[in-house]
């Protein structure tokens, strides 16, 4: 099957995540192509599509919203797949699950999601310009890469058997 990933990420952790994703559904025989949503990459010739977004100020980056917003005809007749990745997530409860699934509510509208994702992301000062390091300090956000790549290639895998369903 012929999969387009495109990913919104300012710092690189969800770009990173959307890779991994990838590469499982690589493993598993697919197609697939990844691509900075900024880009603008058609969903013309895909099956799929697996939209992810980093959570930044209790929404999902604006690129990503962009990207959906243009395609949304298109991506109405396409199966897709959606997730956030946000930093709230070191702690695995289920209110920040519900939280940063909210973040993708607005993408939703009139497409078919077949999947729906949220994951720790990573906050990685060494990455983010001072302002914004100063910002984290404020938001005493703790420093540290809270990814479970085991969970993330667990979704990836349950959604290849979803498609294949
Ligand atoms: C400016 C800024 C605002 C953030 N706001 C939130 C937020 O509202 N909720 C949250 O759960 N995480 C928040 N985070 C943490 C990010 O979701 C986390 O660091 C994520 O992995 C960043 O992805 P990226 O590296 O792809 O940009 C914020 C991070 C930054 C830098």
């Amino acid at each position: 099957m012929k999969i387009l990933i495109v990913h919104a990420s300012r710092y690189g952790s969800t770009a990173e995540v959307a890779e991994s994703i990838g590469d499982v559904l690589r493993e598993s025989g697919h197609d697939v192509v990844v691509w900075a949503a900024r880009e603008m990459p058609s969903p013309r010739n895909y099956a799929v599509i697996v939209a992810g977004g980093a959570v930044h100020a209790g929404h999902v980056l604006g690129d990503l919203q962009r990207y959906v917003a243009k395609y949304r005809g298109e991506l109405a007749s396409k199966r897709v797949a959606l997730f956030a990745v946000a930093g709230n997530l070191r702690d695995d409860t289920e209110e920040n699950h519900r939280q940063a699934e909210m973040a993708l509510l607005p993408l939703e509208r009139g497409l078919s999601c077949v999947a729906r994702g949220s994951f720790a992301g990573a906050v990685n000062l060494r990455r983010m310009p001072f302002p914004v390091r100063f910002l984290m300090r404020l938001m005493k956000a703790v420093p540290g890469d809270y990814r479970r790549w085991n969970e993330i290639r667990a979704w990836a895998s349950d959604l290849s058997a979803r498609l294949a369903g």
